[in-house]
């Protein structure tokens, strides 16, 4: 007997089929928080409650929620072709979509790979490199090189690469070969606003032990996010960055930036590479591409990568066997279109720059709480911790909830709260956050 009527008298109202991601999925069935509408700066709760989103959802909507301009492309774009197979054929949204995306990326990283979501662009990138060296006569380069507490999406190849326990703890298959750096959060400057000043250098050479150790002609690539982000907005100290392009380029090594969450303005500049002034090789790019409205990502390469991979195939062949059934969706290249058209017209990334210095007084206006041992910002980007209750994590995901029903969304990592709000946002709605943020620590306090 099949159960095809959803709203039969068997099923109905049953939240127990859905499996829910990173969810804890008993208590969450206890006591849902189901949105049921979104708009601009806000949800709408099923109890008709109105949410502030102070995350910009997951970091992936920053022109605000329900665009139409979006929606009536995708609805175009569904009615006009819903689906091109990406295998040898194409449709014109692609491209232009691929033209707007290098637009936005420094030089030479010219030729963009699209994919479903960020944890495909890692996968992709990490067949990229090895489809580089091998084209490129360097194929002993097998090893890969990331950082502790970095978070590269879950597939297994962004859990080979991850420095989150939990993300990794009960699946110790992963790919081989992966050796990580520390990651770069010191505590010695504690609210910092921006860079820290101190290690960067120092934290860097942990890539040239490295390549010590193993010998830097074994290295594949480096993957770091420009500013660790799921793990709670960790910046990377002044000097780091540059570093770590001067080992990749003195070893020949690829650097990879997972710009899933800082790319698309979140930073104040279209991506983070512009912002700290170092361009990587590969970029890996995802959430803001559509505003988060359909699934997509996609990795930028530099023009030599490309055009080593191609011409190393004979002319008319399949120069790199990887792609997905849904890679360049027609309704989701519609999306990113319209989206990236909305950031242009709009000006976004520069309201985000200039939103920035307004949104970090706010968030560090609550540092003389009792319960906050530090508070990290750059951009339109923060991470606030919050004192553990004895368990580490427990008080973050209590405070999650808590801070829904008083209005706010705001995703935690354990005890640390993300706070990043849409570049749509005006002064009202940052202070209107911050308000709830503070009556959510004060009911914690007790
Ligand atoms: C830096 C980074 N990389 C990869 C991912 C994975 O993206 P997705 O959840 O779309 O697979 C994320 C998601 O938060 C991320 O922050």
């Amino acid at each position: 007997m099949h159960d095809l009527d959803v709203g039969g008298a068997t099923r109905a109202n049953s939240l127990e089929e859905h499996w829910m991601p990173f969810t804890g999925n008993r208590d969450f069935k206890i006591n849902p928080r189901l949105v049921v509408k979104g708009e601009g700066m806000y949800y709408t709760d099923h109890k008709g409650g109105r949410v502030i989103d102070g995350s910009s959802a997951l970091f992936c909507s920053p022109a605000g929620h329900a665009r139409p301009e979006i929606a009536d492309a995708v609805s175009a774009q569904l009615r006009e072709n819903s689906y091109t197979p990406p295998f040898q054929l194409g449709h014109p949204g692609s491209f232009e979509l691929a033209r707007r995306v290098a637009g936005l990326l420094p030089e030479p990283l010219n030729h963009v790979f699209f994919v479903n979501s960020g944890s495909e662009s890692i996968d992709t990138a990490l067949k990229i490199a090895m489809a580089y060296h091998r084209a490129n006569g360097q194929a002993q380069r097998l090893r890969f090189v990331s950082r502790e507490r970095a978070y590269h999406g879950v597939n297994i190849g962004g859990v080979s690469l991850a420095g989150m326990v939990k993300n990794r703890e009960t699946f110790p298959v992963t790919m081989p070969n992966v050796v990580t750096m520390r990651h770069t959060f010191t505590g010695k400057e504690l609210f910092c606003d921006g860079q820290p000043q101190q290690d960067g250098v120092e934290l860097a050479n942990d890539l040239e032990r490295h390549c010590q150790t193993y010998g830097g002609s074994t290295i594949a690539a480096v993957f770091v996010e420009p500013v660790a982000g799921s793990t709670g907005t960790l910046v990377p100290p002044v000097g780091y960055l540059e570093r770590i392009r001067e080992i990749c380029d003195a070893h020949g090594i690829l650097l990879v930036f997972d710009e899933v969450i800082t790319g698309f303005g979140r930073l104040g500049a279209p991506f983070a590479s512009q912002l700290f002034g170092v361009t990587p090789d590969i970029c890996t790019m995802a959430k803001a591409l559509t505003n988060g409205s359909i699934p997509m990502g996609a990795v930028a390469v530099r023009d030599e990568i490309y055009e080593t991979v191609t011409d190393a195939s004979p002319e008319n062949a399949i120069e790199f066997f990887h792609g997905y059934t849904y890679s360049a969706h027609p309704a989701a290249c519609a999306a990113g279109n319209a989206a990236l058209e909305i950031y242009r017209s709009e000006a976004l990334f520069d309201r985000a720059a200039e939103l920035a210095p307004y949104f970090k007084d706010a968030m560090m206006s609550l540092r003389d709480h009792d319960l906050v041992t530090d508070i990290r910002t750059i951009g339109m980007m923060s991470g606030l911790e919050v004192a553990h209750d004895g368990v580490p994590g427990r008080r973050g995901q209590e405070m999650q909830k808590t801070l829904f029903w008083n209005g706010c969304h705001v995703k935690f990592t354990g005890d640390t709260a993300i706070v990043a709000p849409a570049f749509v946002a005006e002064r009202a709605h940052i202070d209107e956050i911050v308000d709830k943020i503070r009556k959510t620590l004060d009911q914690a306090k007790g």
